[in-house]
């Protein structure tokens, strides 16, 4: 009698072959999934196939691949970015422009498409034919990706960079369903059971070029789910990209809904191609997505309809593109035309114009968002832009609305860029109405809750500081019974949301007037589908409370959710203070703010013995102080003291810590954010706060360095003028070591 093989699975396959087949299926799937939106099995199905490898690579260490769909998910979080240098250059494209009707006329141009005429021209007189073979594809706005495969294996992946070196990105690029990781396992029309003797092989050497994006629909969702948590947005489907492939953590990445798709080569070794069509035949078998729609044309006339067509039905694709690219299709003909250092003289990108259309300003209605942000909403006559009917644009602030001058009543020229929320770009013909002041139109006051509203330093955004607003009730209450603040099992946003509807809670600490009766009866749902909170939770919820009555200090703080005020903020905190009362009347935090307003800026002194790190800094000092003086800060005070609950540290020390302010790596150094960068700009001001920076709100020749993003133009205008340092995120970064 033979011994059962324990290894084996029913069907007699080694583990070997078992794990193959595994991952070819689960490739196919996620392939017909991610790629060509036509599943074949139900979620459950390709879950029981996921876990049966994943449980046979558990058993099996050895035959352990990196490119395995297990992997998907995101691995171990990497230490920072190492540098690929790129076999071949990622070149740039040179762009031609639609010209806008005043350039028409200032140029005496001929028709707005006169750039991508002349680039056709020269490609004429350099190929000396009048009719030259071209393809037209959409440009993807999103970020220049290099996969290089080996051997069919997905060996790295990397950005541009400058251009000859990149960030290795490849931790999170497996994360990428649409990205195919190993190519041997991938080819088109190989069913899972078919042989795998007629698939033919990759080549030894693939270097694949292409754009990661997020589809605009998945943006928009995520974006929209980031606000309902109270998480900052994005301002476009780019920005979200390019800061999600900055993640180190790949678990993070892997739940950013990105996209990718293939529109060139790089490095190869393998057939020759003889044309860009011989190319995406290797694309298709090798099921590597790529760009579509793509069209042919041999002449000028079929060049400039084709252009004309991307233009016309470019809002019906589920990227932002904000151009057309024109390639030659010969390949021998591209190595004749060559490259300057910067550009192939074979491709270019034509940008089109954003569409924009006229309309009138009807009025302006503030928004409070969940965060307590006002904004500016402009209320528009509606008309039709890019296929859709736009009747609302954002003003973003009260410095957009100065430069712009915008006034109620005015026409007005809206503009639908790439960018999912219109905008107006400028007024066409001013009302006789004072320019709009966000300030006076709510008389200092919150729309939603009266409570005072103010503007920080540094920000231009007004904001409402009332606790018991009942714009930010939900956020609140759910930032309140969050894991890192007081960890009220049971309580998340959907509870939060039902409390506040249902009027039972208004500010955080209404949740511990709730008995178990209110909370049972809680209804989750709709009045037609009514979901019952039950006893269960309910009492889970109480528990949680009752514990959280003797929470330290250090989370107390931090669940009252004060501007700048996070986590370390909270620990140095209450490593300065005993108790609650000790911050309220903190000397500390007096002294901290004096030192800020003294004209002198000499170190003070009197905080030196306490070597106060930078998590708590004049700023945090400010917002406390402004917190616990008003009447939701007050209101906060008695509530607890009648509640009983009186917070105490737990970390107390108040003499020299180990951290010295003088060490800390932006220590006297002076910054300015401007432009849109990958996070809110509070995000950058804690974090340079944090490592001793300070941020102040305009350029002086004091500024050390001006963190800038997309966009910013007077203050990078000024930075320039008084050769103050202009960095980006990557610098900011360099500089914390
Ligand atoms: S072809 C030598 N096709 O735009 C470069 N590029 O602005 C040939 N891009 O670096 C590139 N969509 O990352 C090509 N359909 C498309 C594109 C595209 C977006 C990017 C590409 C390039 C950048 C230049």
């Amino acid at each position: 009698m033979t011994e059962p093989d324990l290894f084996s699975s029913p069907d007699g396959k080694s583990p070997v072959e078992r794990i193959r087949e595994l991952r070819r299926q689960l490739e196919h799937h996620n392939r017909l999934y991610y790629t060509d939106a036509t599943p074949e099995i139900s979620d459950a199905e390709y879950d029981t196939l996921f876990r049966e490898l994943e449980n046979l690579e558990k058993l099996h260490p050895e035959l352990d691949d990196p490119n395995s769909p297990t992997r998907r998910v995101g691995g171990q979080p990497i230490e920072g970015f190492s540098q690929v240098s790129h076999p071949v250059p990622m070149l740039s494209i040179d762009d031609v422009f639609e010209l806008s009707p005043e350039a028409v006329a200032a140029q005496n141009a001929p028709r707005p498409d006169v750039e991508l005429i002349e680039f056709y021209q020269r490609l004429r007189k350099n190929l000396g034919r009048d009719d030259i073979a071209v393809t037209i594809e959409p440009k993807i706005d999103g970020v220049a990706v290099s996969l290089l495969y080996r051997d069919g294996k997905l060996h790295y992946a990397a950005t541009r960079g400058d251009g000859t070196t990149g960030d290795d990105i490849t931790h999170n690029v497996r994360t990428i369903r649409s990205i195919p990781l190993d190519l041997t396992t991938t080819v088109a029309g190989a069913s899972p059971s078919s042989a795998l003797q007629d698939r033919p092989a990759p080549p030894p050497l693939l270097e694949i070029r292409g754009e990661i994006f997020m589809p605009n629909a998945a943006f928009a969702a995520m974006n929209a789910e980031r606000d309902e948590q109270g998480l900052p947005t994005f301002a476009n489907p780019r920005n979200a990209t390019a800061g999600t492939l900055k993640q180190l953590d790949p678990k993070i990445t892997a739940k950013r809904p990105l996209a990718f798709l293939a529109h060139g080569l790089g490095a190869y070794q393998g057939e020759p191609f003889h044309t860009e069509h011989d190319f995406h035949r290797l694309l298709d078998t090798l099921t590597i997505p790529r760009n579509q729609p793509l069209f042919n044309a041999t002449t000028l006339d079929e060049t400039l309809a084709a252009v004309a067509t991307i233009n016309r039905d470019r809002h019906d694709l589920d990227y932002a593109t904000d151009g057309a690219v024109v390639k030659v299709l010969d390949h021998a003909e591209r190595r004749q035309l060559g490259a300057t250092s910067r550009a192939p003289r074979w491709a270019a990108a034509y940008k089109f114009l954003p569409e924009q259309q006229e309309t009138t300003l009807l009025d302006i209605t503030i928004q409070v968002g969940r965060t307590g942000v006002l904004t500016p909403v402009a209320e528009l006559e509606p008309v039709l832009i890019s296929g859709s009917t736009v009747s609302r644009a954002t003003l973003h602030n009260q410095d957009e609305i100065d430069r712009k001058q915008i006034r109620i009543g005015s026409k007005v020229l809206v503009e639908k860029a790439g960018e999912i929320i219109p905008a107006i770009v400028k007024v066409t013909e001013p009302s006789a109405n004072p320019v709009y002041s966000i300030f006076d139109h709510v008389g200092g006051k919150c729309p939603s809750c009266s409570g005072p509203i103010s503007q920080e330093e540094g920000f231009v955004a007004w904001r409402c500081t009332n606790f018991q607003c009942p714009a930010q009730a939900v956020t609140r209450i759910s930032h309140f019974a969050s894991r890192k603040a007081l960890d009220i099992d049971g309580l998340g946003e959907t509870v939060a949301e039902a409390l506040v509807r249902h009027g039972h809670c208004h500010t955080p600490l209404d949740l511990f007037n709730l008995d178990e009766e209110t909370l049972a009866n809680l209804n989750l749902g709709t009045d037609e589908a009514p979901r019952r909170f039950g006893e269960k939770n309910a009492a889970k919820v109480l528990k949680s409370l009752e514990k959280a009555r003797s929470k330290p200090l250090n989370r107390w703080l931090f669940a009252m959710g004060i501007r700048h005020l996070g986590e370390s903020a909270a620990k140095e905190l209450s490593r300065l203070h005993q108790n609650l009362t000790e911050v309220v009347s903190s000397e500390i935090l007096a002294e901290l703010i004096r030192d800020n307003r003294a004209v002198a800026k000499k170190k003070n002194d009197l905080l030196l013995p306490f070597a106060i790190t930078g998590d708590v800094g004049p700023a945090v000092a400010e917002t406390i102080a402004t917190f616990f003086a008003s009447e939701a800060g007050k209101h906060v005070i008695t509530r607890l003291a009648e509640l009983a609950i009186h917070p105490a540290s737990d970390n107390y020390l108040p003499k020299p810590a180990e951290a010295d302010l003088t060490s800390l790596p932006l220590t006297g150094k002076t910054f300015v954010i401007t432009g849109t960068l990958t996070q809110d700009r509070s995000a950058f001001k804690s974090l340079i706060e944090s490592k001793g920076g300070k941020v102040t709100g305009s350029v002086s020749k004091n500024t050390d360095y001006l963190l800038a993003g997309e966009g910013g133009g007077s203050k990078r205008d000024k930075a320039e003028k008084l050769g103050v340092a202009i960095i980006g995120e990557d610098q900011l970064a360099t500089l914390l070591g």
